[in-house]
């Protein structure tokens, strides 16, 4: 059977870990090139898309800083000749340890990483893609973009990724170029795994969901590949809730 992203090339945000990494890992058993950008060094991730058979390679960079992105994305292109797919998913939720309704310190670092990064990396992606007149962009939100739940600058900042994602698709959805966005429920990786230290913690963040479980960023990433794949090639601007029915309720 022909593999869903056979020899598109795709980069991917926070992907030495968790979310990015699971999808990652799913772009390349698809057939797809993947370049990852984050702080962390992503070589486990790279191995592990090498022993699928798979190509990629990391670059350790902040997404808040605009050179660096610009300069990775131009990189991409440069080194693979075209750019498919953009997954901006790399992000930060400090008030789950710091509670700090108001700090505005962590406010502002929330902003940089979890809204004003997207718009970054969405900018550089555009500069290929509408040369192009193809691509598509996933980036990640969260229930906290749809809904109230969690800290104000992790709500707010995922709220302005779901707007930045509609206005995008509709600046661009006749160019050839598809935006959409995962908003995901409570997903167990370090993110989770750091606010839910205590076991009751993590009890309650399960018993939010519907489903009384959390997911699993595997779960995700099958989401996020739908949405860059051409199975979804009538789908832009979409908020894709991946969250055991948290949404629903
Ligand atoms: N885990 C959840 O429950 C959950 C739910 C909804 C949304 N999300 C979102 O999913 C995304 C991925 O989260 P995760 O759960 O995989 O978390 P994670 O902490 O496991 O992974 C996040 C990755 O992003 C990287 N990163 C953070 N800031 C960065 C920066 N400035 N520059 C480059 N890389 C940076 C980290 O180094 C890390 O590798 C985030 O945007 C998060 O807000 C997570």
């Amino acid at each position: 059977m022909e593999k869903q992203l056979q020899g598109r090339i795709a980069f991917v945000t926070g992907g030495a870990q968790g979310i990015g990494q699971a999808t990652a890992l799913a772009f390349a058993r698809e057939g797809a090139k993947v370049a990852i950008a984050d702080l962390k060094d992503a070589g486990e991730t790279i191995e592990a898309i090498r022993r699928l058979g798979g190509e990629g390679y990391g670059e350790r960079l902040d997404v808040t800083e605009e050179g660096a992105v610009d300069a990775m994305v131009d990189g991409i292109v440069a080194r693979w000749g075209r750019l498919d797919i953009g997954f901006n998913n790399a992000g930060i939720a400090l008030e789950a340890v710091a509670t700090a309704w108001g700090d505005l310190a962590i406010y502002d670092r929330l902003v940089a990483t979890n809204q004003r990064a997207v718009l970054l990396c969405m900018t550089a992606e555009l500069r290929h893609m509408t040369a192009q007149r193809s691509g598509a962009i996933v980036n990640t939100a969260s229930i906290a973009g749809l809904s109230g739940v969690s800290g104000a600058g992790y709500s707010a900042s995922k709220h302005a990724v779901v707007g930045l994602t509609r206005s995008a698709a509709l600046r661009h959805a006749a160019d050839g170029i598809r935006i959409n966005c995962v908003c995901p429920g409570a997903i167990w990786t370090e993110m989770t795994q750091q606010a839910a230290q205590e076991p009751e913690a993590a009890e309650l963040m399960a018993q939010m969901h519907p489903m009384r479980r959390f997911g699993q960023a595997e779960e995700v990433a099958e989401g996020v590949l739908f949405l860059a794949s051409d199975r979804a090639s009538f789908i832009t601007g979409h908020p894709l809730a991946i969250d055991g029915g948290f949404l629903a309720g």
